[in-house]
Formats: C-alpha cells, structure tokens, sequence
C-alpha cells in the first residue's frame, strides 16, 4: 500500500493494556495503519513502546499534536485524562478513538461527544468485548435466526484473579467492577437483546480492602420485551476460574446459546443440539488466558480503521457508548436507590 495512503496513527498512554494496541496497530500495517507516535508522561514507557513498535517517542500530548501530522489517535490512558486528550484531538480535527470506560461521569462523556460534534470529527469508544472471537460467533448464530427470536439473556464475568495487581488504581475506584468490567458486559447486553427500557441493580463489596463494589448483579427489561441479567464480579472463589471470559447463555423462541468456561458454545435449534469450538486463536503476541480479549483488541482497532478509512460511523461511536455508558449509570442509581431506574438519554444540543 502506498505510503501516502497509510492512516497515520498516534498513541497516548503506554501502560498495560496499551500493549496490546500496540501490537495491534503493528499487525494492521498492510491494512493501511502507519503507527507514527507513541507518547506517554513516563518517559521510560514511551521511549521503550517507540523503540518495540517503530515510532517516534513523546511526553507531552500537546507537543506530539503540534509536531507529527496524526490523522487517528488511540487515547489509552486512564479514564480520568480522556476528556482533556480528546479535546485536544477534536480542536485539531483529528480522529480519535477513547478507551472505556469513556470518562468517569456521564457529564464528561458527553462534553466528549459534543465537543467532536462541534468540531466535526470522527470518535468511537475501543469497547471491545463485542468484537472478540467468541462473541462475534455467538452474535452470528443470533442473525442466523436459528434461536428464534433472543427473548432472555444471562451475561456473566465472574472471577476472582487478582486485577488489582496489574492494575493497583483499581483498588482506589469509588466506582469499581460496573465501570470497569460490568460496562463491557452491558454493551453485550444491547449487542444481543438491543436498547434496554429499565434497569434494577444489587451491589456488594465482598473484599473489605478495596474502596468500591466488586459485585454487581443487574437485571434489565429490554425494548423488545426480552429480559437480561447481567452479572460482574472481581470476588468470585471458584475452580476452574473463568477468567477473563464472558459466560452466555441466551434463550429465544426457537433455541438457546450457551457460551461455558473454554470457549465452548453449545447451540440448540428447532430440538437439536451442537457444540462447538469457538475460542480466539493464539496470535505471535498473545497469550493464554488473555488471548481472546487480545485478539478482540486486533478485531476493533481493525474495525476502527476500516470504519475510519471509509468515512463510516464505528459501531462503537461516541454516541453509540453513550447508550453503554448510560446503563452504567442507571445502575449505580438503582443500586443507590433500590428502585428499578430508566437509563438518562443524551439528546444532542444542536
Ligand atoms: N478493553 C479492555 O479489555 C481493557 C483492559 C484493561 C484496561 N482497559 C482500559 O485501558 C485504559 C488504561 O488502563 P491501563 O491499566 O493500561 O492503565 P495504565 O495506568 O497502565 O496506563 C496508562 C498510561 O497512560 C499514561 N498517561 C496518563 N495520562 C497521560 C497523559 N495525559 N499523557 C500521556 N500519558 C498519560 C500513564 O503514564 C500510563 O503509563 C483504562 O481506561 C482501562 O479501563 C481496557
């Protein structure tokens, strides 16, 4: 592919899971992904991410905006930097793709939204459960029509491996296992079922060292009439432990899909019953048990350039998450209030 022709691309925030952004982008080169400038405040992350992956090195955000010519940047930092480093993306009219969870409140993840809309640029969120191996399979069987129609869903990431110490920030969170993992699982919910109408939610704190909940069982009513549980937890004493895989099982009118610990997927249709291997393959730079959230890495970076290339909207849009993110909402305030809540809309300003 000709080198003008390659998508020029920026990344900010070289910490844990970045790397697999990384990776990510390395693997799109003959897709059209120029990976141009990696920058991150540590100087040692950034330098060594530009020395792996082939770019240059930057501390300073602003200063990597002002001298490299980006035409897509993938914002890997924390949620809390987000908003800052996608205004300064927008008021360049440069894309940008935001790691979930989009912000940390519902007020900031649209100042996000709207701020690319005043500017006219192109934003999605890198949500990408729905993008794994796995879920696509499962997503697949439900076009198929075989199930009928999806009418009751149960959702689960249930796990008990130690998160806080990869990520020790999580141990901080007011906002803990909805925001950081539960979001994921809501975003499958509307993958699967579509827009939900109202939502009830349960909280638990179970590990008395961590600052927010670690469980969280929501039950939701969907436009269509089907019903979902979703299910997160951080607390979970289990052998074999999923980890760090979503357990599925949807009923319709006509089947239902299991998906077991193993990336199993058992389908019964119209009375018959198949099971089949449906898990990730390993990739030169993934590896068991992360392989399928990595891959699933490899799968939205590719649809976000693909999307990006072609002028088109991303599943995961701004506004798209927006829908995700207001389920996380509605389910703080319904644990908050132990009333069933409706999720907030965001109706754009102009
Ligand atoms: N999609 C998934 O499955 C998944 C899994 C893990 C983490 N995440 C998300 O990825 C994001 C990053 O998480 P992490 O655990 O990799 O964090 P991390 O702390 O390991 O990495 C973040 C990096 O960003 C850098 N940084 C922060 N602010 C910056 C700024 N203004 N300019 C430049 N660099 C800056 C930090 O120095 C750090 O190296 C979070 O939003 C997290 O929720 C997603």
């Amino acid at each position: 592919m000709e080198n003008q022709k390659k998508t020029r691309i920026g990344l900010i925030g070289c910490g844990f899971y970045a790397q697999n952004h990384l990776h990510a982008w390395t693997d799109l080169r003959s897709e059209g992904a120029e990976l141009v400038a990696v920058c991150d405040m540590d100087a040692s992350k950034s330098a060594a991410a530009a020395q792996k992956f082939g770019a240059t090195s930057y501390t300073d955000a602003q200063t990597m905006f002002d001298k490299e010519k980006i035409d897509l940047v993938d914002i890997t930092t924390q949620m809390g930097s987000h908003k800052a480093l996608a205004a300064m993306a927008a008021e360049r009219s440069i894309a940008a793709v935001v790691q979930k969870p989009f912000a940390p409140s519902w007020a900031d993840c649209i100042d996000i939204v709207e701020t690319a809309r005043r500017h006219k640029t192109w934003l999605a969120v890198h949500e990408n459960f729905r993008f794994a191996t796995t879920m696509q399979r499962v997503r697949g069987v439900i076009d198929s029509g075989a199930i009928g129609t999806p009418n009751w869903a149960r959702l689960s990431f249930r796990t008990g491996y130690d998160v806080y110490k990869g990520q020790p920030y999580l141990a901080e969170e007011k906002r803990l296992v909805i925001l950081d993992v539960g979001i994921h699982v809501l975003d499958l919910a509307r993958y699967f079922l579509g827009e939900v109408e109202h939502l009830s939610c349960e909280t638990q704190k179970r590990n008395p060292n961590i600052k927010g909940e670690d469980t969280a069982t929501i039950l939701m009513r969907h436009s269509s009439g089907s019903v979902s549980i979703v299910e997160s937890t951080y607390q979970s004493k289990k052998i074999p432990d999923a980890f760090p895989e979503t357990l599925v099982e949807i009923e319709g009118s006509d089947g239902t899909i299991v998906v077991t610990r193993g990336e199993k997927m058992q389908v019964t249709t119209q009375g018959i019953f198949f099971e089949e291997q449906i898990g990730s393959p390993l990739l030169s730079w993934t590896s068991r048990p992360w392989h399928g959230s990595q891959e699933a890495v490899l799968h939205t970076n590719r649809h976000m350039l693909e999307s990006f290339r072609a002028g088109r909207t991303a599943d995961t849009s701004g506004e798209d998450n927006l829908k995700t993110y207001a389920l996380v909402e509605a389910a703080y305030e319904a644990a908050a209030t132990g009333r069933a809540v409706k999720p907030p809309a965001w109706t754009p300003k102009s």
